[in-house]
């Protein structure tokens, strides 16, 4: 079983506008919404795999059962923490004649320590050995940054798999409970070690280090440049593993969703029991085909599938592939 949580979400209201202009009145010629929120946009892409996951998320207000509905379509389980707080709205500006994608998010309006305590509880009663848990994405401002780190430790504590996917406070302080996976993205990895990572030498001692954590797989995704695979040796630290992907050259429609379909089909991969390199392959090619989509739409498995076959990995000491920052 996969559980994905969502702390965060949001209604993701994309507004196309031609010719947005900032200081003056625009008018909309179309409005789409979309469910969104990194542990739910998670949870789409294992369904589009062909894959199964509850998605937990803290919702509230009018929105929130709004987002509840739009989610209805799904097969995979919602499973909503109820909060006295409305679940916000994102707005996405396109305009096609400019060429332009603006983002206005709302923060999110943090929850109290009950909603916490409900959530941990509730993930607790569904997760047992071998079970893996997705921790993803950014939380409402002012939320502790103690939470991924909580709900790490739970998750090992049921036997659960950890992959965790997020960024500055919530991943310098999650990683110290030693998650089983997590996936910085090469800014992400830069801000947490204080230091640029240039060179393949410089990301794989970048890695290392996080290994040094306990963690037992990192993965740093590097946009179109592709991504490092770094995983413990099972006995000693001698036997440490180093697999390079390049990236595959995909047409670009969006990179929102790139790092969040990887994570999906390594959280796929991994409870299907595939190998490390296989689950990797995969995760570079959901990640690959995700960019091929418009928006936060989850790419689906045949192009996964046949980009999959495309992707080349490399050892350690083997010629280094040509990516690009
Ligand atoms: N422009 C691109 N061309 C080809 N592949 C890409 C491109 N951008 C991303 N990818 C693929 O998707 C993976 C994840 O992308 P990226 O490193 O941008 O994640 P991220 O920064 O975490 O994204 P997100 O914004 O979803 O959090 C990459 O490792 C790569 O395989
Ligand atoms: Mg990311």
């Amino acid at each position: 079983m996969i559980c994905t949580v969502t702390l965060n979400p949001a209604i993701d209201k994309t507004v196309v506008i031609p010719s947005f202009t900032v200081d003056a009145v625009n008018r909309i010629v179309h409005v789409r919404k979309d469910p969104g929120g990194k542990g739910i946009n998670v949870s789409k892409v294992i369904e589009s795999l062909g894959g199964d996951s509850v998605a937990y998320a803290v919702l509230g207000g009018i929105t929130g059962a709004e987002l509840e509905q739009m989610l209805s379509g799904f097969r995979f389980r919602l499973e909503s923490i109820r909060t006295g707080q409305a679940t916000r709205t994102n707005m996405k500006v396109v305009d096609p004649v400019l060429r332009t994608n603006t983002d206005i998010n709302e923060p999110g309006v943090p929850f109290g320590s009950e909603t916490a305590a409900e959530l941990k509880r509730r993930l607790e009663a569904q997760l047992g050995e071998g079970d893996i848990l997705v921790l993803s994405g950014s939380v409402p401002a002012g939320t502790d940054t103690n939470i991924y780190q909580d709900l790490t430790l739970m998750g090992k504590e049921c036997g659960a798999r950890v992959l965790l996917d997020a960024d500055g406070g919530l991943f310098a302080r999650g990683i110290e409970a030693a998650p089983f996976l997590v996936k910085p993205n090469r800014y992400e990895l830069e801000q947490y070690l204080e230091r640029k990572l240039e060179t393949r030498e410089e990301l794989c001692e970048a890695g290392k280090e996080l290994l040094e954590k306990g963690v037992s797989v990192v993965v740093i995704s590097l946009g179109s440049g592709g991504a490092l695979l770094c995983r413990r040796g099972e006995n000693d630290r001698s036997g440490d593993i180093f697999l390079w992907a390049e990236g595959l050259p995909v047409p670009v429609a969006s990179t929102v969703g790139a790092g969040d379909s990887m994570i999906a089909a390594f959280a796929y991969s991994l409870d299907k029991g595939m190998d490390y390199a296989d689950a990797f392959r995969l995760a570079v090619a959901a990640g690959s085909a995700a960019v091929t989509c418009s928006g936060s739409q989850a790419p689906d498995a045949e192009l996964v599938w046949k980009l999959y076959d495309q992707v080349k990995l490399r050892g350690k000491g083997e010629e280094e592939p040509k990516g690009r920052r």
